[in-house]
């Protein structure tokens, strides 16, 4: 019989630092975090970078006893390769790199955009999804084809996350803006005319944000309605057109952005509408997490993945379709 796996894994690409701990059943077994929220502004990567630091000790030590684990049974130890902000990566990737080291067990780095399909494959268990991946940095359309996730739309420019971000703090709505925006956006009824950006399998949210932000006659909450209504219906756009080239019929959402229960629902109905199923994760493992990357990290080592330490540095560029998917 194979022994038990239990892999700890660190998400550190952006503003949260997550430490979870999960098993060879898909269980998991702790999922903490430390958010970096900015004074003011967008994330400074520095400054983001020095909180992970900072309270990396103590995160590791608060997912250790939630697993009731001592060090002793931790068996791998995963951390978000990339893609993400240079400083918060090494961060993270050190703190990996000391963990296995000092327990002498192996590490794995994780591309931080597959881990967010895994998970969401495991817990809802999916088969064979066209991931809609929304979150503040990233915003892609990718699934399975010959031995690799590929991706099959994504944006052109800003992440889904980053433009509604922006324009709240523009607005001075604190950071992350998302709740907030779809609050008001629930009491909007106009939908005012806000740039349609769908080129082919991709999606742009610049031109959209510059015109939020100028529109000086509407109220905030139709302005807010009309930004997810606009692109939550580019993205469902582009999710349907995947399915209909790759004939597949489920469609899981990842990403901090699938937190909004009007994206989930536009996506819902048109897998409806199609016959297809539509996956929803739960909230906590939607937004960046641990659990995710201890996850990934264990099937890749179960699948016999090895990396040597050499091989563990960050890739702020890191690809979906950059990894060989051994583990399918
Ligand atoms: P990545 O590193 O993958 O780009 P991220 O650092 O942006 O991820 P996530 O936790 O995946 O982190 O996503 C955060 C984003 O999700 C923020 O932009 C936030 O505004 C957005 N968000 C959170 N809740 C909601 C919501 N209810 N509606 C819309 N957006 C939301
Ligand atoms: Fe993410």
């Amino acid at each position: 019989m194979a022994s038990r796996e239990i892999c700890l894994g660190i998400e550190g690409t952006a503003h949260t630092f997550g430490v979870g701990i999960a098993d060879s059943d898909a269980k998991v077994l702790a999922n903490e975090q430390s958010m970096y929220v900015p004074k003011e502004g967008g994330i400074h990567p520095r400054e983001a970078a020095n909180h992970h630091s900072e309270i990396a000790g103590q995160v590791i030590g608060d997912a250790m006893r939630k697993a009731g684990l001592s060090r002793k049974d931790i068996t791998v130890i995963a951390f978000s390769q990339g893609p993400g902000l240079g400083p918060c990566l090494r961060t993270a990737a050190t703190a990996a790199r000391t963990l296995a080291i000092s327990l002498d067990i192996p590490i794995i780095g994780v591309n931080h955009c597959i881990a967010h399909l895994e998970i969401g494959r495991a817990v809802c268990e999916c088969s064979d999804p066209v991931l809609l991946y929304v979150s503040g940095g990233n915003t892609q359309v990718i699934s399975y084809a010959n031995g690799r996730y590929r991706v099959f739309g994504e944006t052109l420019d800003i992440g889904l996350g980053n433009m509604l971000d922006k324009f709240g703090r523009d607005m001075g709505i604190a950071f992350p803006a998302g709740p907030r925006i779809e609050a008001l956006a629930s009491k909007g009824k106009k939908l005012v005319n806000l740039p349609y950006s769908v080129k082919g399998m991709d999606v742009s949210f610049s031109g959209m944000l510059t015109a939020a932000q100028q529109m000086k006659e509407e109220s905030m909450e139709d302005i807010c309605y009309s930004l997810q209504e606009t692109s939550f219906s580019m993205l469902t756009e582009v999710t349907e057109r995947a399915m209909a080239h790759l004939a597949k019929s489920e469609v899981l959402l990842g990403g901090g952005v699938v937190r909004n229960r009007r994206l989930a629902e536009m996506v819902g109905s048109m897998c409806a509408d199609r016959g297809a199923k539509c996956f929803v994760p739960p909230p906590s493992l939607c937004s960046d997490n641990g659990a995710m990357i201890a996850w990934t990290g264990l099937i890749m080592h179960r699948a016999g993945v090895r990396m040597r330490l050499e091989d563990t540095g960050v890739l702020q560029r890191f690809r979906t379709d950059d990894v060989d998917v051994t583990w399918i």
